[in-house]
């Protein structure tokens, strides 16, 4: 592919060709030793259980061009260790966190010229993931498992960038109480694809998941995390619960909000009747970066946070750091970058 045609100002979020992706195999209690291929198929058994029992987990990092011409991986380590933790629940072998932070490294290194130029607001987003594959029906964890991470050039994943966007509450749950929720595996993802369609129908952005057992408080925006400030802009507060994905973002959002802009942070309940308590609310995420929530749609009530069409400026601040730590115009905190 011939990056001349890329209009590195507007990518938004799909897929295309890169150079090059790696692949890994596991067989007999072993990964191998890691290759790069061009092949952007995927050749595996009919009877794989990523297939039919959905084995599998995925990840999602970006690396970004810094001002100073740098290529920087933003917190990679806290990605394998998630990765290890969806490996765990789905009872598949994990790798050790070099291992991963080095596919990652190949894959940026083979695929630089696919990487946004500083300005353009762009990164180059990888998606590692692991799959159950080999000859298997039953419904029992995979004889053979193949890792691997693909890279694409993104720009904004909701429309807009930092503009609020609007969201409705889903009557669906992503996942149970003691479900899968807190792992990033393809059914969660599965399950969200009605409620979605059905927002976008409707006009939003997306929806927002409230908690499985009381349906009474926030857990998740779509794809993304959620945060909100309170009234009188000094806490930053993020539900807490085992069925939420927990976002590498959120969390780097939470100790800038603490250690760079002095707010109280709260990981807690956000009660869906009680969302006049704050004055800025969020969506955030690797993919979503963060998106200013405008309003959210609540059966027959509509609720405006800071404005429809303006970003708050707490919300703005929290973008600005983070961002910056990102691209390098921004001391970054120990080991964030890579
Ligand atoms: C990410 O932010 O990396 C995500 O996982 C969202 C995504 C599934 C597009």
């Amino acid at each position: 592919m011939d990056t001349q045609g890329i209009d590195w100002q507007n990518l938004g979020f799909s897929y295309i060709k890169t150079d090059l992706r790696y692949v890994s195999h596991w067989k007999d209690g072993a990964w191998d030793g890691g290759t790069l291929t061009e092949d952007n198929k995927v050749h595996i058994s009919e009877g794989s259980t990523a297939l039919h029992y959905g084995q599998q987990c995925f990840e999602g990092l970006k690396a970004y061009r810094g001002q100073d011409g740098s290529i920087n991986l933003f917190r990679p380590d806290q990605n394998a260790a998630r990765m290890r933790r969806s490996c765990a629940r789905l009872l598949m072998p994990a790798l050790p966190t070099e291992t991963f932070i080095e596919a990652c490294r190949q894959v940026v290194l083979a695929n630089e010229r696919f990487i946004p130029p500083y300005g353009s607001g762009g990164a180059l987003y990888l998606r590692p993931y692991i799959i159950g594959v080999g000859d298997n029906i039953g419904v029992r964890s995979a004889p053979e498992f193949m890792f691997s991470v693909f890279c694409i050039p993104v720009g904004s994943y909701f429309k807009g960038g930092l503009t609020p966007a609007n969201f409705i509450i889903s009557g669906y749950d992503r996942a149970a109480p003691n479900g899968t929720g807190a792992a990033k595996v393809g059914g969660n993802y599965a399950a969200s694809l009605l409620p979605n369609h059905e927002a976008k129908e409707r006009d939003f952005a997306d929806c927002i998941y409230l908690d499985p057992a009381t349906h009474t408080k926030i857990e998740e925006v779509g794809a993304a995390n959620f945060f909100a400030i309170s009234r009188d802009g000094t806490r930053f507060i993020t539900p807490k619960s085992p069925s939420i994905l927990e976002s590498i973002t959120k969390y780097s959002l939470l100790e800038i909000a603490r250690d760079r802009l002095g707010l109280e942070v709260e990981e807690g309940d956000v009660f869906i009747d009680q969302l006049n308590q704050y004055s800025e609310a969020g969506a955030c995420g690797t993919a979503a970066v963060i998106t200013p929530i405008g309003g959210i749609q609540n059966g027959e009530t509509f609720h405006v946070f800071h404005s429809e069409t303006e970003v708050g400026p707490v919300t703005r601040a929290l973008y600005d750091e983070l961002v910056g730590i990102q691209y390098s115009t921004r001391p970054a905190p120990e080991g964030w970058v890579v």
